[in-house]
């Protein structure tokens, strides 16, 4: 199958990477020079575990190749996938299509008469209704179909979710269309992820329903972990007692400062925004998103009480400012509103992310990037880890001990121990724990 992937971001250039890894000869276009420039050269302008190496594979081979030039790439393929950006729009929380629409306006100039486009982007129902009304008005006379094939990879793990899916979900009524997009996932089914066909509008809602759903199980274990510390529980347990029940799930029960990153925070309310235009009302998703919202912000009172209720003047080293370990992603990060709020609270921050600092430096102002996790914590008055990474979890506590001005640790993500933490010295507050 010959694949034009629009836009190589995140999704485009991971699928893209993926798909021609399975044998597919793909095309990935971006309407960015930088980005194409840099992908020619073998730059990835992304951190994903493993991508570099894939795409360099798949280049050498001959099967993935990157270009501006949209035309000549939809004019050759047989399915065209669109991978654009589907930000919240401003001021109202809409699913900004305008990058999707655009797409459209531009693939139908060219496209091949029996292509199918594929909206692999997360599109509010009834986005796949308005890509196909743009298709005919340019092509009255192709007989072309769009299909919605949302993508459910996480950043971080995202060649492994893509090759090894839990399910593969195509919306498309249309035999012909259904036979391309088969032949496309050939190469998986020998794991056997199980085919969800269904139709186009029932696709794009399952991509919602899904992510908020996930968004909703991590609210409520905050929620819970919150309860924990007023009745004087452990949420760990409370999630491995809750999780281990087949009909719950042990996965997305971490509690945490709060769900971040490029989808859940813009996807829940896209959902919210279109069960309004429909008059219903989605309470427990809305519920979820004000106080996600609350929460990542109401991290810093957690942080001020731990140094006495007052953080005038003092320093907080950050570890860890990306919305989750292995990638350098920061859109929604909860760090950017905790950072925030303690900036307002008078406090210094210096900070140090293994991938984040260079995308965080343009969302954040006043803050004192550090080389390595020790510089970071040297003389500070409290150290908050916010982030995950491996490189935080075995850190040299008496180093980081010795190296603090005061031994406050303040543990988002609970990776230590509170027990042990206070053996050591550490005045030690983590997330619904004793
Ligand atoms: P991104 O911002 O990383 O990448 C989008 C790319 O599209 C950019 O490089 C941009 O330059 C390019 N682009 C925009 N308009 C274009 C055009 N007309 N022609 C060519 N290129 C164009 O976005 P992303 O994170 O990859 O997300 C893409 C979609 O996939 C979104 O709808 C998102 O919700 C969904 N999604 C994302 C993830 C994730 O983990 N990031 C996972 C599942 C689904
Ligand atoms: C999420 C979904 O997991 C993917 O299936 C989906 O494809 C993607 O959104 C998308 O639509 O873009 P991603 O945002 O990469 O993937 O990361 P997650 O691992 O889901 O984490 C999201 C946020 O939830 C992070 O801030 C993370 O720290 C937080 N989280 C996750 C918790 O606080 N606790 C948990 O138990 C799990």
């Amino acid at each position: 199958m010959r694949i034009a992937m629009i836009g190589a971001g995140y999704v485009g250039l991971v699928s893209g990477a993926c798909f021609s890894d399975f044998g597919h000869e793909v095309i990935c276009v971006d309407a960015s020079r930088d980005r194409i420039d840099g992908l020619n050269r073998g730059e990835m302008p992304i951190y994903e575990p493993g991508l570099a190496d894939l795409v360099a594979k798949n280049v050498r081979e001959g099967r993935l190749s990157f270009t501006m030039d949209l035309p000549t790439a939809v004019s050759k393929a047989d399915a065209v996938f669109i991978a654009v950006g589907t930000p919240s729009r401003r001021g109202d929380g809409h699913a900004d299509l305008s990058y999707v629409y655009a797409a459209t306006r531009q693939i139908a100039e060219s496209i091949h008469p029996d292509a199918i486009v594929v909206t692999k982007s997360t599109v509010p129902v009834g986005t796949g209704d308005e890509v196909e009304r743009i298709l005919r008005d340019v092509r009255p006379n192709h007989s072309i179909e769009v299909v919605s094939n949302p993508e459910f990879l996480r950043e971080g793990a995202a060649i492994g979710d893509f090759k090894r899916p839990d399910r593969i979900v195509i919306g498309t009524t249309n035999e012909r269309a259904r036979k391309v997009m088969t032949e496309i996932y050939r190469p998986l089914y020998l794991n056997e992820p199980p085919l969800v066909f269904t139709d186009r509008r029932t696709s794009e809602l399952i991509k919602y329903a899904a992510n908020a759903f996930l968004a909703v199980k991590i609210t409520y274990i905050n929620e819970i972990a919150d309860l924990c510390e007023a009745v004087g529980a452990n949420v760990q347990d409370v999630s491995r007692g809750i999780g281990l029940d087949n009909r719950i799930g042990s996965k997305f029960l971490h509690p945490g400062p709060g769900y971040g990153g490029s989808c859940f925070p813009k996807d829940t309310q896209a959902l919210v925004k279109t069960a309004q235009d429909e008059g219903v009302a989605l309470r427990i998703v809305e519920s979820v998103v004000s106080v996600n919202d609350q929460r990542k912000r109401g991290m810093a009172r957690r942080v001020v009480g731990a140094l006495g209720g007052d953080a005038r003047g003092k320093t907080i080293a950050i570890l860890g400012l990306t919305f989750k370990p292995n990638t350098d992603d920061m859109r929604d990060a909860p760090s950017l509103a905790l950072i925030t709020a303690l900036q307002d609270a008078g406090a210094h921050i210096r900070a140090y992310d293994p991938q984040g600092m260079e995308a965080a430096a343009s969302l954040l102002t006043n803050v004192t990037f550090s080389e390595n996790a020790y510089a970071c914590v040297e003389n500070a008055d409290a150290l908050v880890i916010v982030t995950e990474w491996d490189a935080f979890r075995a850190l040299d506590l008496g180093r980081v001990h010795a190296l603090l001005k005061t031994p406050i640790l303040v543990d988002l993500r609970n990776i230590y121990r509170p027990g042990e933490m206070r053996a050591k010295g550490f005045v030690y507050v983590s997330v619904g724990r004793p």
